[in-house]
């Protein structure tokens, strides 16, 4: 279904922008005088009711009497009076209002396609890596004595599920990623759990961590600020009319949320106080208010000290798609022998048998208890009792009878099989029975989580925002199978692909930002899980994990499921009943478990290669857009003549301007030679120089790299700056080489989205605009004389970042292990990135997999992907590898490399 990126020239013909309705019987206003149609539904809702009343009893119509919009849809139908007062009812009903939402009845979504720009899968990266190593693999092989397998199938495994699905990590607007699932792939009604962590208010900046691998994040901090088109794009949408803005984008999300859920599905919104209100509100308008399934308080790591009260919790809002079918397990926690000091007749039974009612202070902890089983001794009535069951009972020479209008909560013979178990106590008057702790050492879960920072979550953070584990584990588990499909749309560092990983359910997450993508990829793909057994292998998850009842040798129930002894089952003499722990499955230490394979996709529009009129099709909404594009960037670059090369140099304009007559170039400008920075301005150069910019949102592509080029060495510029917000490989590497081709010499400049951002950022200083970005440089080394007569093997080796300043001709160089991480593709293939091996420099990034597997691999395995230079491979069908580095803000440098002699 999901295209390989490079391919998407083929996918030329587009499809119209979705539009998504609001539920019109909830009237955005309810004026009566109003443009919305209330007034008109109004009154013909009261003329049903008149009509309905004349009929006789059950006031019902022969058939529905529908109520139209203008453009012929049915927005309220009504079969009887009854629907039609309750109709008139909600017309009155308060609801939330705000600027915007009353001038929109529905909203517009592109309906683009998603491309695979990556496989990656833990498993395949490892296995390339071992496969090279001979001398361990013969080890290795001897300790398993199974020549059969390789070492990973015995040591190493990944969940995969059926039908060849993979799990996905898309860059881009939720919004726009939830409408292709919707339109593109059919995912309508089979995403059994949603977990949104959205922004949590407007304030701009505060919810974002602009660089991998720095986590203070300080608000209106100009260096701090994101600077991605993307997600200033989707601050230019959403933030300009503050909470305003706010409501409109969480509403319109909401309600492809609710699309893509099954009907037995759920969503959970995680947000603070400053805005739950707010968002309950547009969940009962988009769910319903009888679809709310719980409020859940939890407790975040950290307060604020702020003058008042400190506020050390977050909620979650949950909502069903339909409570009534709603998925659900009970989840259980383990119960405190004691909890509560106030509570009575909690007591210790000594070794020799005595009961001891526990004091206050022994039960709040201020006094020492007796050792033994701490037990409750509980009544042996209920409330309604029965004739039977008031009866005259004799106990330990006692007679016992339940008093009032109480019964005995058993018949005789059950309480006879209490006594003869032990199990019943005489108090006084009353007979009570003795309910050990240990009959079921557990409580139902509530919507109260104040354990939520407690018990070893302190777990590593990798992200200003991260949500805890144990919160999203809990809604997956409360509401979702083994194989359900989990979906974040504000993905972060991928807190819920990594519990919905560790728990077998397939997942998809999106966020807008390369940032928290690039920390997601790295931390989902380096993590290590316990191995939970599979009911049926073939399955996959899907069939479920296996839950077994087993004791410790202390006699303590330690399996997935345990039995719950009640009266009832020892008076009954039943077996007791059982409750599954699903958070106890079986887990086979055999194997490490690793993420099985991922993809990273993104909502990429089709590219548009640019014809000699301009663009491929100049009456085109598109070509009119780019039209203006072009407009606004030349009017920046006028007025920020400045490209920064780094280091603080860089290249000044002047008389930035459209070229006269043109077939592809954007703008020319004069430059100064010799002279940079706040040197005195030299003479400005004889011949000028030209621009070509690439498409607004999407990367520049070789075509118009090549056509540009063209043009402007004909035309005689001496030099071509080609800026974008992203660039395709091929495209990047023309540039780098059209000078040794005999072309103008060419740069590529990476456009900061600070340009579009308007209004939004009127105190940032308006540094860095357009930056000329590194360009990775790597080196093949041919692996010598290792295998005789073998296929030639090679190493890559990453020397560093470059940056090139095409005034002075100098490079700028940073050193390879100071890159957040680099991928290599053994063997590209022109389209979709599949990294066969992934690299952290100096980071431990690898370290839980290499604790995993204790020393089974050698060290330098750890050390090649926490270093610069890959493991040896042979060359692959293409011959040419390419390699990926991430740089510091997110941004994904590509260069592809033919392997020499392949
Ligand atoms: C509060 S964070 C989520 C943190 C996440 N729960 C975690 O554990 O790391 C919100 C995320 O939503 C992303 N985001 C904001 N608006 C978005 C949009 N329109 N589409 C997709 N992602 C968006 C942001 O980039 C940010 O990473």
């Amino acid at each position: 279904m999901r295209p390989d990126v490079g391919t998407q020239a083929q996918f030329r013909k587009k499809r119209p922008p979705k539009t998504y309705r609001y539920d019109s019987s909830l009237s955005p206003a309810l004026d009566w005088d109003g443009q919305n149609g209330g007034r008109e539904l109004g009154e013909w809702l009261l003329h049903q009711v008149d009509e309905a009343a004349a009929l006789p009893p059950p006031h019902q119509f022969d058939k529905p009497r529908e109520f139209r919009s203008a453009d012929g849809r049915v927005v309220v139908a009504v079969s009887s009076l009854r629907e039609a007062v309750d109709q008139l009812k909600r017309l009155g009903r308060p609801f939330l209002n705000w600027a915007g939402k009353a001038e929109r009845l529905s909203f517009d979504v592109p309906t683009l396609p998603l491309f695979v720009h990556e496989r990656l899968s833990t498993k395949a990266i490892v296995e390339t890596l071992v496969g090279h190593r001979k001398d361990k693999q013969i080890d290795m092989w001897d300790l398993f004595g199974d020549p059969q397998h390789s070492i990973t199938d015995q040591i190493l495994r990944a969940y995969e599920y059926q039908d060849k699905w993979v799990n996905r990590l898309i860059l881009g607007d939720s919004l726009v990623v939830m409408n292709s699932l919707l339109q593109y792939e059919g995912l309508a009604g089979q995403v059994q759990m949603i977990y949104m962590d959205p922004p949590y208010g407007v304030k701009f900046g505060s919810n974002f961590q602009p660089f991998v691998r720095r986590r203070d994040v300080t608000h209106n901090d100009d260096e701090g600020l994101t600077r991605e088109p993307e997600m200033v794009k989707a601050y230019r949408d959403t933030w300009e009319l503050g909470l305003h803005s706010y409501l409109t984008y969480m509403r319109d999300r909401l309600l492809l949320c609710r699309e893509l859920l099954s009907p037995t599905g759920s969503v959970f919104v995680q947000i603070s106080d400053e805005n739950v209100h707010h968002v309950r509100e547009l969940l009962d308008e988009v769910f319903g208010a009888n679809n709310q399934c719980a409020v859940i308080p939890f407790v975040k790591t950290s307060g604020q000290t702020p003058k008042l009260l400190p506020s050390v919790a977050d909620y979650l809002l949950w909502y069903a798609r339909d409570r009534e079918r709603v998925s659900y397990k009970q989840l259980f926690v383990e119960k405190q022998a004691i909890e509560d000091a106030t509570e009575r007749y909690v007591c210790v039974e000594t070794e020799e048998g005595q009961i001891i009612d526990l004091t206050v202070a022994q039960k709040s902890g201020r006094e020492c208890i007796p050792s033994g089983r701490v037990l409750r001794l509980r009544d042996t009535t209920s409330q309604t009792g029965s004739e039977t069951s008031r009866f005259t009972f004799r106990f330990d020479g006692g007679t016992f009878n339940p008093t009032g209008s109480r019964g005995w909560s058993t018949s005789p013979e059950g309480l006879n099989r209490l006594a003869e178990a032990g199990r019943l106590f005489a108090v006084g008057e009353s007979l009570r029975w003795k309910n050990y702790h240990s009959d079921f050492p557990y409580k139902p879960l509530t919507n109260l989580w104040s354990d939520t920072t407690s018990s070893g979550f302190g777990e590593e953070r990798f992200y200003v925002v991260q949500t805890l584990v144990e919160v999203v584990e809990r809604c997956i588990l409360m509401t979702t199978g083994p194989g359900d499909l989990v979906l974040d749309p504000t993905c972060g560092s991928g807190t819920t692909a990594y519990v919905a990983e560790q728990w077998g359910r397939r997942w998809i997450t999106i966020d807008t930002s390369r940032v928290p993508l690039a920390l997601a990829r790295q931390r989902v793909l380096t993590a290590t899980f316990p191995y939970y057994q599979l009911k049926e292998e073939s399955r996959g998850p899907a069939g479920g994990f296996v839950y077994v009842r087993k004791q410790n040798k202390k006699a303590e129930e330690v399996g997935g499921i345990v039995p719950h002894i009640t009266l009832k089952s020892i008076a009954n003499n039943e077996p007791p009943e059982e409750e599954v722990l699903v958070d106890r499955p079986e887990v086979d230490t055999r194997y490490v478990r690793v993420t099985g394979p991922f993809t990273v996709e993104a909502t990429i529009p089709t590219p548009v290669d640019w014809e000699a009129d301009g663009v491929e099709d100049s009456s085109s909404q598109e070509a009119a857009s780019y039209g203006s594009f072009v407009e606004r960037m030349i009017e920046v670059l006028r007025r920020s003549p400045v490209l920064h090369v780094g280091g603080g140099k860089t290249v000044k304009l002047w008389n930035v301007r459209p070229p006269a007559k043109t077939l592809s170039l954007s703008a020319e400008a004069m430059t100064v030679s010799g002279v940079q920075g706040a040197g005195t301005p030299g003479a400005l150069d004889e011949r000028p120089v030209a621009f070509v910019f690439g498409p607004e949102s999407g990367a520049v592509s070789e075509k118009l790299v090549h056509e540009a080029l063209k043009e402007a060495h004909l035309k005689g510029y001496s030099h071509l700056y080609v800026v974008g917000f992203a660039i395709q490989p091929h495209a990047r590497t023309l540039i780098e080489n059209a000078a040794q081709m005999g072309l103008v010499a060419a740069t590529y400049v990476q456009a900061t989205p600070d340009l579009m951002m308007g209004d939004l950022l009127k105190n940032m200083r308006s540094s860095q605009i357009f930056s000329v970005c590194g360009m990775p440089e790597v080196k093949i080394h041919p692996v010598k004389g290792d295998v005789k007569d073998g296929p030639p093997r090679y190493q890559v080796e990453v020397i560093g970042l470059d940056t090139f300043d095409p005034a002075t001709m100098e490079v700028d160089h940073r050193p390879g292990d100071d890159v957040p991480a680099w991928f290599l593709d053994s063997d590209y293939n022109n389209l979709c990135f599949h990294a066969s091996q992934a690299f952290f420099p100096r980071t431990g990034a690898w370290e839980a997999l290499r604790k995993a597997l204790r020393g089974d691999y050698d060290d330098s395995v750890w050390d090649h992907l926490a270093g610069t230079m890959s493991a040896p491979f042979e060359a692959g069908e293409h011959k040419q590898v390419a390699v990926k580095v991430i740089d510091d803000r997110g941004n994904e440098l590509l260069v592809v490399r033919a392997l020499p002699n392949a």
